[in-house]
């Protein structure tokens, strides 16, 4: 007879119970690629309603920040949570469980028109027109033909189509005009408000902060300073010396 292990009466250990409202949550996190560590110790949180900026200078770890949420790297250690829950493995559960991700290449496939775009997330033109009407002219032009901000439109729409509790983008406005990109991050402030949580990776710095609720900083692989978007832009001139430190 198979007597019961003591082991399997021991209690799990005790984890700190993620605070109710959080919509991203990470702990401790760590990741890179093969022996290049790049992240370190990054514990960050995105609430419903908030819209965070991820600040930080070239090579600070916020595009590997950004894959390990969204699961496509996998953490060395540490954890993330989504929605009060430790975060499914794979990229398209988190996806179904309510995460939206644009990547820094606005996940577009070049070669396909924006109504084929749409098509293979099973969704009609009309839904993307309910949010950027103005790509009504555009469903049957190639993603390549797009211009910059056209391209972030459709990709943003396609996001936001699917009503994910959070939005996590990767460099929203690179290479738009100053006014698409307002235009962008005004539609983010909305998004934010009506519930959303919200982190973008965005380098005019002095844009986002107008439109963020918090920003976190991040250098060398660790968040090196979290503050609220207004304190920011108190202190324009500390903000720039993390960029260059
Ligand atoms: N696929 C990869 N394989 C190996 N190293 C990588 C890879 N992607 C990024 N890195 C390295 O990881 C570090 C962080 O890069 P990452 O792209 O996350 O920074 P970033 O803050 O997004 O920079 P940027 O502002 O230029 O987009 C850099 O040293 C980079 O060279
Ligand atoms: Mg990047």
């Amino acid at each position: 007879m198979m007597l019961p292990s003591i082991f399997s009466r021991r209690p799990p250990p005790a984890v700190e119970p993620v605070p109710p409202g959080t919509c991203i949550v990470t702990r401790n996190l760590c990741a890179g690629y093969g022996d290049l560590e790049v992240l370190r110790d990054i514990t960050l949180h995105v609430d419903r309603g908030e819209m965070v900026a991820l600040l930080g200078p070239n090579g600070a770890g916020k595009t590997t920040l950004l894959n390990t949420v969204a699961g496509y790297l996998r953490p060395a250690a540490g954890e993330v949570h989504l929605f009060g829950r430790p975060a499914a493995a794979q990229p398209h559960v988190r996806a179904r469980q309510g995460l939206g991700f644009i990547a820094d290449d606005r996940n577009l496939l070049p070669s396909l028109t924006t109504r084929e775009n749409l098509r293979m997330i099973r969704r009609p033109p009309g839904d993307l027109l309910a949010v950027f009407a103005e790509l009504g002219e555009k469903l049957n032009t190639r993603g390549e033909l797009l211009s910059g901000g056209q391209q972030q439109m459709v990709a943003l729409g396609r996001a936001l189509i699917s009503q994910p509790k959070a939005l996590v983008i990767d460099e929203l406005s690179l290479g738009l005009a100053p006014v698409v990109r307002d235009r962008l991050l005004a539609r983010l402030r909305v998004e934010a408000d009506n519930g959303t949580a919200v982190l973008v990776v965005e380098q005019s710095v002095r844009s986002a902060l107008s439109f963020a609720d918090r920003a976190y900083v991040l250098s060398h692989g660790q968040i090196v300073a979290e503050r609220p978007a207004k304190q920011w832009i108190d202190s324009l001139d500390e903000l720039s010396e993390l960029f260059v430190s």
